[in-house]
């Protein structure tokens, strides 16, 4: 077998090179990298597409087993070299350092637990779990079987959970008493109880104990510590084809039921684990920390799958930024030496706010790169991350990318490409993105705003939308005919850096979180007393972006109590992620003559830039915008 390492570029010649060879001849390039994996059988065909349909098919025939390449392949030169290195939220009780072989033991011990309980091929298990080692150890068990993982971040309300286990109907949940937050717990089990009220289609739940917390266990209700003892540890991989699918991952969309983006089993190896090597530029020993949660796509892609493909050490954190103190990451990288740091903006912006003590205390010397991921960073952070982190010696990866993309598809590859603050600067070997203006076409004109797109499959490009095919077309593949349309716009400056200039759709980010503002309206509108309401993001100093609501109630009532109680309900719903910093209760909402929400008219009030509105004349009812304006002083 090749060694991937041959294709990792390790100077800016190297990119340039595999840059062109990968956009010249994409089949043969992809399939000399996908040759370094270890396949069950050879595939019959490196790529077929039509954009379309829209339809992808990479390696298809090819036969293989992930987990196979995460972890029976190590066995032989890493067994004893850590695979997992757990940080728990208290910084009191011990870290745990488990290696590829113990790791390869729990990981087919748990496979068994699945097929006792009668788990196939196939099936849909829904994880939802705080981030400790089994989490990690479920997700690479349900491939290792074939089942299809769906994580559902722990963050999520008992509804959400409810309509994600719903939607992919599926068989198994498995979640843990409770979860450690900074000095919280979280009720897992009982927020998992309130869900399961509503869903129709799991047989069985297995809980782990985590907390040990007093919860009810009902009758197909299982603990993980009692299963394990009724299995060995051996469970040969199930054999699938690179096109089947390997886990089902939720995102927000503009519309509000959330978007189960679909992940195959093959083109998604071989992309994360490529791109891990490229951007982060990982060397055998470094111990690589992606402070992501494995509820979102960037823990998936960044803590379990690139990093454990690639044999590396990935540290998993159970706990927060601020518990016991504001120091705990800086902690965190002197304790285990960290080499490689990746964490959001939204993170670096709240560190950034308090003493720089906190930092100085902690030796940061073992540290090499520094990785940015989840919104665009402002250069404000971007400045602090490099100087106060990385000493003015560590390359910054800025990666843009998506659950839908599965892997990095912009970013500087840290010591080898040019860096530059606030832009992702270039594409990823293999990718092909261009600017687009709002009829289409492409644009090549420096430094001026436009539509990004995508307009070559990629191997981990998400296949379709769980059960709506025809969503995902509209969503990715209908306002751009014959280009992937990610929702983001980006420009580039003479050297042909890209910087991304925002959503350019209905989602907020929000500290990194992807929302949509659709299901947010929904949630409040459940509320008896609303009629109507409107959620727009507005830029923020450490989130990035907040939500703000516009409420039109039917009995007016400005009070706290019904903002409280508004509040309530999108926590409830969705999460309190989700929950609107700012509520303005208002008359009417600025509407277009065919009824549309003039949401551009409202981010304005909250941006603060009410002498830039722009002509209201042709609103249904312009003297709304007034009205909201005069009481938005709140
Ligand atoms: C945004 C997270 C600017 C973008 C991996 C994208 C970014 C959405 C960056 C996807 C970045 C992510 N610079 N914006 N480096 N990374 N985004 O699906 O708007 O949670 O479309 O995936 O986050 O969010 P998601």
């Amino acid at each position: 077998m090749e060694n991937i390492d041959n294709y990792i570029a390790k100077s800016s010649k190297d990119y340039n090179n595999l840059y062109k060879e990968s956009i010249k001849n994409p089949e043969s390039f992809w399939e000399k990298i996908a040759s370094t994996f270890s396949w069950k059988k050879k595939w019959n065909n490196v790529l077929s597409y039509d954009f379309n349909k829209p339809e992808f098919k990479w390696f298809e025939g090819g036969k293989l087993n992930i987990t196979e390449n995460c972890l029976d392949r190590h066995l032989i030169e890493r067994a004893d070299q850590t695979a997992i290195l757990f940080e728990p939220n208290n910084p009191e009780e011990e870290s745990k350092k488990i290696s590829y072989k113990e790791l390869h033991q729990k990981v087919c011990e748990f496979s068994n637990v699945l097929k006792n309980n009668k788990v196939k091929k196939g099936d849909r298990v829904c994880i939802y779990m705080p981030m400790v080692p089994e989490l990690t150890v479920a997700v690479l068990a349900c491939a290792r079987v074939g089942a299809v993982h769906s994580v559902v971040f722990a963050g999520f309300s008992a509804t959400a959970l409810a309509a994600r286990i719903n939607d992919s109907q599926c068989k198994m949940l498995i979640t843990a008493d409770g979860s450690f937050r900074g000095n919280k717990t979280i009720a897992l089990k009982e927020i998992a109880d309130k869900a399961l009220l509503d869903c129709k289609t799991i047989d069985t739940t297995i809980v782990l104990k985590r907390t040990g917390q007093k919860i009810l266990m009902n009758p197909n209700e299982k603990w993980w510590h009692d299963e394990i003892l009724k299995v060995d540890d051996s469970c040969p991989a199930t054999e699938m084809d690179s096109e089947d699918m390997l886990f089902i991952l939720y995102t927000s969309g503009s519309t509000g039921k959330p978007k189960g983006m679909v992940h195959s089993c093959g083109g998604y190896m071989i992309y994360t684990a490529y791109t891990f090597l490229n951007v982060f530029q990982y060397k055998p020993n470094d111990v690589y920390w992606c402070t992501a949660d494995i509820g979102w796509i960037t823990g998936h892609s960044y803590i379990v799958y690139g990093p454990l493909l690639c044999g590396a050490t990935s540290v998993m954190f159970e706990g927060v930024p601020s518990y016991p103190n504001y120091d705990r990451f800086w902690n965190i990288c002197e304790k285990h030496k960290i080499t490689h740091f990746y964490t959001a903006p939204t993170a670096i912006r709240a560190l950034a706010k308090h003493p720089l003590s906190f930092v100085q205390n902690s030796n940061l010397s073992s540290l090499k790169v520094l990785g940015s991921v989840g919104e665009p960073i402002n250069e404000e952070a971007w400045n602090w991350y490099n100087v106060n982190i990385g000493k003015k010696k560590c390359p910054i990866v800025d990666t843009w990318w998506q659950t839908e993309t599965g892997g990095i598809m912009l970013s500087s590859l840290a010591g080898i490409t040019d860096q530059k603050p606030t832009f992702a600067t270039k594409p990823m070997i293999g990718i092909q993105p261009v600017l687009l203006d709002s009829s289409g076409n492409e644009i090549n004109e420096k430094n001026k705003d436009g539509i990004l797109a995508i307009k070559f499959p990629w191997p981990s490009i998400a296949r379709t939308i769980y059960g709506d095919h025809n969503r995902y077309k509209n969503v990715y593949f209908s306002a751009y005919p014959g280009y992937y349309f990610p929702g983001d716009g980006a420009l580039i400056d003479n050297e042909n850096n890209y910087r991304i200039t925002g959503r350019v759709d209905d989602v907020v980010i929000v500290s990194g979180h992807n929302l949509g503002t659709a299901p947010i309206e929904d949630a409040i509108n459940q509320h008896p007393n609303v009629v109507e309401s409107a959620v727009i993001g507005y830029p923020h100093e450490i989130k990035g972006n907040a939500l703000r609501a516009f409420v039109i109630l039917m009995k007016p009532e400005d009070n706290i109590q019904i903002k409280d109680e508004i509040k309530a309900l999108v926590s409830k719903t969705i999460g309190p992620i989700a929950k609107p910093d700012i509520i303005q209760i208002v008359p009417g909402l600025p509407k277009t003559r065919s009824g549309k929400i003039m949401r551009r008219i409202l981010r304005k009030i909250a941006s603060d830039e009410i002498d830039n509105i722009g002509d209201v004349s042709t609103l249904l009812n312009p003297e709304v915008v007034d009205q909201i304006i005069n009481d938005s002083n709140i």
